[in-house]
């Protein structure tokens, strides 16, 4: 046998080592290379005849051949154990618990909110979160010298352009787009410069309600729509709602609106801080001016809006003292509101 012919048996040999699949084929081959009557020994008896200075050069590479292949094998028997002892998955073992998430109260209440509205025949009105000045503020009856046109609690991106600070910007939109009858609620972000603490955030949500139709609409309309709401929304004990008066530049007369609280009944107790009553929305009758401001005439049309804090109604409705566990989304305080 030659080198050459030497080399192209170990070649041989170590293919037929990796094409090996099971574990009798590894055997086959060990047996045929290595075994006893194997090829190994018989070409290592065969050294004598070797001529002399080709000696040390089969001796290398038929020691590199029994080393190489040897690995081969060992390799594939590794393989083949792993295989046997089946797939890596232990049905007996216990298994991992994933725990199911849950909304946040901020989504809940929205979501709560409109799907009462809609039993009163309210759609839902969607509005951007950048809007104009004339939308948020001009055509909401609130003139260039108001304070809440100050730069100090608006962010202004532009002269024209800001982050709404109230959902009442999407009243003009609804009113500018449609003829009256209009009934709709509208949730939302709004943003004002608050610096965060337990009560404040700088952006926070409101749902805004606004109801214009052809025919005579009165207090008493907002006041029975209202009350409806918080039965639904805040549960059996809150009974009834007071209107207070205020001051909104969109409204006339304007109201502050309070729920009887949902926890004493109306009795008294820490979370109304004794009084019965805990303040949820601003209200009132929509203000003659804005009606021309959207082309509607102030002789034929009437109409109620209300605009309430979600974040306040999820804190009241759920007892969270502190705004900023509802920005968290800390699975176990979420969990606790399920
Ligand atoms: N936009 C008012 C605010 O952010 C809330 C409000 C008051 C909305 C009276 C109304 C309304 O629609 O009629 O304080």
């Amino acid at each position: 046998m030659t080198i050459a012919e030497l080399i192209a048996k170990k070649d041989e040999a170590l293919q037929e080592a990796a094409a090996a699949q099971t574990p009798e084929e590894v055997e086959q081959v060990r047996i045929k290379y290595l075994g006893r009557n194997g090829l190994l020994p018989a070409i290592v008896k065969g050294f004598k005849d070797v001529p002399k200075e080709d000696r040390p050069a089969f001796g290398k590479i038929t020691n590199q051949w029994r080393q190489e292949l040897e690995a081969a094998l060992a390799g594939k028997k590794a393989d083949g154990d792993t295989a046997a002892t089946g797939p890596a998955f232990d049905p007996s073992l216990p298994g991992r618990w994933f725990v199911p998430g849950s909304k946040n109260p901020i989504s809940r209440v929205m979501e709560e909110t409109a799907a009462i509205f809609s039993r009163l025949g309210f759609s839902v009105a969607d509005g951007p979160d950048i809007e104009t000045k004339f939308n948020n503020f001009t055509a909401l009856n609130t003139p260039a010298h108001h304070p809440s046109m100050d730069p100090t609690d608006t962010l202004w991106l532009t002269d024209e352009l800001l982050l709404r600070t109230q959902t009442s910007p999407v009243q003009i939109r609804t009113m500018t787009a449609n003829k009256p009858p209009v009934r709709i609620i509208t949730p939302g972000r709004t943003y004002r410069r608050d610096t965060t603490d337990a009560t404040h955030s700088a952006n926070f949500h409101q749902i805004e309600g606004l109801y214009v139709d052809v025919k005579p609409v009165s207090l008493a309309d907002l006041k029975s729509t209202l009350t409806y709401y918080a039965q639904e929304m805040m549960g059996p004990r809150c009974k009834a709602i007071r209107f207070r008066p205020h001051f909104f530049p969109f409204t006339e007369p304007s109201v502050e609106v309070d729920f009887q609280c949902h926890v004493c009944g109306g009795k008294g107790c820490r979370v109304c801080k004794n009084s019965g009553w805990i303040e949820v929305a601003g209200a009132g009758l929509v203000d003659p001016r804005v009606y021309r401001f959207v082309g509607y005439d102030p002789d034929q049309v009437w109409g109620f809006a209300f605009g309430m804090g979600v974040e306040r109604i999820a804190m009241i409705k759920y007892g969270i003292p502190d705004i900023r566990w509802l920005y968290e989304n800390d699975v176990r305080f979420l969990d606790q509101v399920k």
